[in-house]
């Protein structure tokens, strides 16, 4: 296993904490620019920008900030010792990070349709997609600060 000095476990926890949140900032805005989306013309000036808006957003922030927020919470993970395992509270926050990579690789996927002008979704079906990374952020939150388990 990993075993940082003092510093550089602090350097690695605040960029954990700086990449999460720039993950977080993105699956929170890019259902947004879909609800918007699914009510522009097809073909038209702001379907055209909108396009570029999400492409820009999933590629140059949430992919890296994503990347980023595995490595540094990979080398807190190896810090902490073959005993994390044991943790409950780790297994849970683990859960819910799996269900964030889900809805990230989900959005992916619903950006395509729309850049494809493929999308068939509702509004209604995005804003209920703009809820669940909250929801699952407000789990993780708890379980990596509280440790109720
Ligand atoms: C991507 C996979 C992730 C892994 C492997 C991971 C792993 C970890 C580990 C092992 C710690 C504890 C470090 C310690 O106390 O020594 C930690 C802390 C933390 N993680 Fe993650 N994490 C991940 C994703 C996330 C996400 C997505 C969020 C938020 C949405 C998050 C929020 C936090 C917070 C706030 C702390 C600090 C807790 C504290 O210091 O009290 N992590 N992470």
């Amino acid at each position: 296993m990993l075993e940082l000095p003092p510093d550089a476990y602090l350097w690695v926890k605040a960029l954990h904490i700086i990449s999460v949140i720039s993950w977080m900032a993105g699956l929170l805005y890019l259902p947004r620019l879909f609800i918007y989306h699914t009510d522009a013309e097809v073909g038209g000036e702001l379907s055209e920008t909108l396009k570029v808006m999400e492409r820009r957003l999933l590629r140059i922030i949430m992919n890296p900030a994503m990347i980023l927020s595995f490595v540094f919470g990979g080398l807190l993970l190896m810090n902490m010792g073959a005993g994390a395992w044991q943790e409950g509270w780790l297994h849970a926050k683990l859960l819910c990070v799996a269900g964030l990579f889900g809805i990230h690789m989900a959005m992916a996927r619903w950006r395509r349709e729309f850049a494809e002008d493929r999308n068939t979704r509702t509004q209604k079906f995005y804003r209920f997609a703009n809820e669940a990374p909250t929801i699952l952020m407000v789990g993780i939150v708890i379980f990596a600060v509280v440790r109720p388990f």
